[in-house]
């Protein structure tokens, strides 16, 4: 039997993926009882609204987490990785936004659309991780293919936004920018390299396989979430200089032939996906256009004659809002209609 109304802690308020958290709290009514917003000390005693009314920011603790149900983390991974446990040791369930639990066997990792049922192994740690948000737009596009045809193979470069980086990078993105015009010297704070007027082909650090740890994370959470192993999956990610919404050339070989009309049709009626996709319009996915959407947008869907079985499609999708925020909170719907 669900309980009517839940008590909601949102771990890492004040940031890019906070902000949005709360936002999606709101705007898809989920049924809170009291909220709790928490950062760290510099902004405790700061107001953010909830539902019109104003909610002091408090410090995280490892005593935040008293009488609450669900905590939405986003505060980074050392943050999770110290306070998540807390949280699940005080009886509430932790949705986790940073890469510190996402491939560990004990802890689900889900995008609603592809893999909802695997919420039930929330019980195992008291936590649910979501996950990279290059991932989940990517695996909600696939997912449906993968059923119908199979996916032998992934080949994906990304073209990310400053936002997954944070508010900080945001703000270097602006203010380099407007430096450049003025015809001034720009500051990198954020990143090692100018990031306006760029692209950076370095996105998380890089590990000894060559590979930068963001590209390793598409490659196993991916095969985590589609439950399948043997997909093999390469991928090769960039910041780009845009605000908001991922964007992604991806390169699929099936090993059911598949037409780009089979792949639209399958995919016009998939949960969570727009097609985008009329190149006589000059109609396809672009991150202006999907920057505050919560879908998945996919266009561009054309054979790839240089391989038997093989499609090229671009999906672009809000990276603040469906690849963190929004599929967060999706996790919480499900965990409270049938789980608490
Ligand atoms: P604060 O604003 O007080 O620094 P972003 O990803 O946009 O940079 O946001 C990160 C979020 O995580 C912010 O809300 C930030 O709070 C919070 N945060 C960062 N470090 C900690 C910490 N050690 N304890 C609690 N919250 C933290």
């Amino acid at each position: 039997m669900s309980k009517k109304s839940f008590n909601v802690a949102v771990a890492g308020a004040t940031g890019a993926v906070g902000n949005q958290m709360i936002a999606c709290l709101e705007e898809r009514n989920f049924p809170v009882n009291t909220v709790r917003f928490l950062a760290s000390s510099k902004s405790a005693g700061k107001h953010l609204t909830f539902r019109g009314k104003p909610v002091i920011v408090e410090e995280l603790t490892e005593n935040s987490f008293q009488h609450m149900d669900i905590a939405l983390f986003s505060a980074g991974g050392s943050t999770s990785e110290k306070f998540a446990p807390a949280a699940a040791k005080s009886g509430c369930v932790v949705i986790d936004n940073s890469s510190a639990w996402r491939m560990d066997p004990q802890v689900p990792l889900v995008v609603p659309e592809v893999n909802a049922h695997a919420v039930a192994g929330y019980t195992r740690k008291g936590i649910i991780a979501n996950p990279n948000c290059s991932t989940i737009q990517m695996v909600v596009a696939l997912n449906p293919i993968h059923r119908k045809f199979g996916i032998k193979r992934i080949v994906v470069s990304t073209y990310q936004a400053v936002s997954g980086t944070g508010q900080k990078a945001i703000v270097e993105l602006t203010q380099q920018t407007e430096a450049l015009l003025r015809q001034q010297t720009p500051e990198n704070k954020v990143y090692p390299h100018r990031i306006a007027f760029n692209c950076l082909p370095h996105i998380d650090v890089f590990l000894d396989n060559g590979y930068t740890k963001e590209e390793m994370k598409m490659v196993n959470e991916t095969r985590k979430i589609m439950e399948d192993d043997t997909i093999r999956i390469t991928a090769t990610t960039v910041r780009v200089p845009v605000f908001y919404s991922h964007s992604e050339s991806i390169n699929i070989e099936t090993r059911l032939p598949a037409t780009p009309d089979d792949i639209c049709k399958l995919l016009s009626d998939a949960p969570g996906v727009k097609v985008v996709d009329d190149v006589k319009t000059n109609t396809y996915p672009m991150p202006i256009d999907a920057a505050g959407q919560d879908l998945t947008f996919v266009g561009r869907i054309r054979q790839d004659d240089s391989v038997a079985n093989a499609i090229n499609m671009w999906v672009v999708a809000d990276n603040i809002r469906k690849g963190a925020a929004t599929n967060a909170v999706q996790i919480a719907e499900i965990l409270s209609t049938n789980y608490l």
